[in-house]
């Protein structure tokens, strides 16, 4: 009954931590494709064709459903996987959707007609290649009206937080939050829409300052898989254990990953 996880490298372990305290019963299966990440300055072809090599690797450990834990991945090539790649007999789901659901105050499956909502000014911060693929700007519009939303893209934070240098990664935090800031003085409300980001929430909190609510994936994201394997049982998977797999090199990687989570993870070859 193993579900797989996957990420562009570490990020996505954020969202697995939330998951792991949420469903303890779950046997989670990690992929991250460190080897090429990071996946946020990469074309949409490109993404699409790296993310689908991991999801059938996850497959292989017998996990029918995967959930991309990469907004990158969600944003450029989700929709192309379920609409002209996925097999009917397994599930691909995002990390997107669950985020803008608590931000237009829906529950999952309300369809209903886009309405009014209390946040106005959202600031979005995100890789290069999810601000430019829109599907942030388009999910929401699905949902709601009058959302004004200002897009930062953060090069460079990613980068530093896979080579774990902390002091580089919060001067890039800052100076990310300072140029929103010039384009949307007063947001309402700010979302952390890379998964790697909750690694550096607090210095988006300090820099953005304490009347912004800063809305983070990792706790939405288990709450709608907690939901979603109560409503399909049948897509947990066939494997049963749990295991870290990286295409890049597991000594390195496993080191970040112990200092990320402050606990011994030990990531295998993919
Ligand atoms: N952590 C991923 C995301 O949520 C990917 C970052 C990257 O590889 O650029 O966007």
């Amino acid at each position: 009954m193993a579900v797989g996880i996957f990420d562009s490298g570490l990020g996505g372990l954020t969202v697995l931590s939330a998951l792991e305290k949420r469903l303890p019963d779950v046997p989670f299966v990690y992929l991250g494709d460190s080897a090429h990440a990071p996946y946020g300055v990469r074309d949409a072809d490109d993404i699409f064709a790296l993310t689908c090599a991991s999801v059938e690797r996850l497959w292989a450990e017998g996990c029918d459903l995967v959930i991309l834990a990469c907004n990158t991945a969600s944003a450029a090539a989700l929709r192309r996987m379920q609409e002209t790649w996925l097999p009917k007999d397994k599930r691909v789901l995002g990390v997107f959707v669950p985020l803008i659901e608590a931000l237009t105050e829906r529950q999952w499956g309300d369809n209903s007609p886009p309405r009014e909502v209390r946040v106005r000014n959202v600031a979005l911060f995100a890789t290069p290649a999810t601000v430019s693929s829109r599907a942030f700007q388009r999910e929401l519009a699905f949902r709601a009206i009058g959302v004004d939303v200002e897009a930062q893209a953060c090069g460079g934070v990613v980068d530093a937080i896979e080579d774990g240098d902390q002091i580089l990664a919060e001067a890039l935090v800052r100076s990310h939050v300072d140029a929103l800031k010039r384009k949307m003085p007063h947001p309402q409300a700010a979302i952390l829409g890379c998964t790697h980001y909750p690694m550096m929430e607090q210095t988006f909190q300090d820099a953005l300052g304490p009347d912004v609510e800063v809305y983070s994936q990792a706790s939405l994201v288990a709450a709608s898989l907690e939901d979603y394997l109560q409503r399909r049982p049948a897509m947990r998977g066939s494997g049963t254990a749990a295991r870290f797999l990286t295409t890049g090199d597991p000594r390195r990687v496993s080191d970040h990953a112990t200092r990320f989570l402050r606990r011994q993870i030990t990531f295998e070859r993919a």
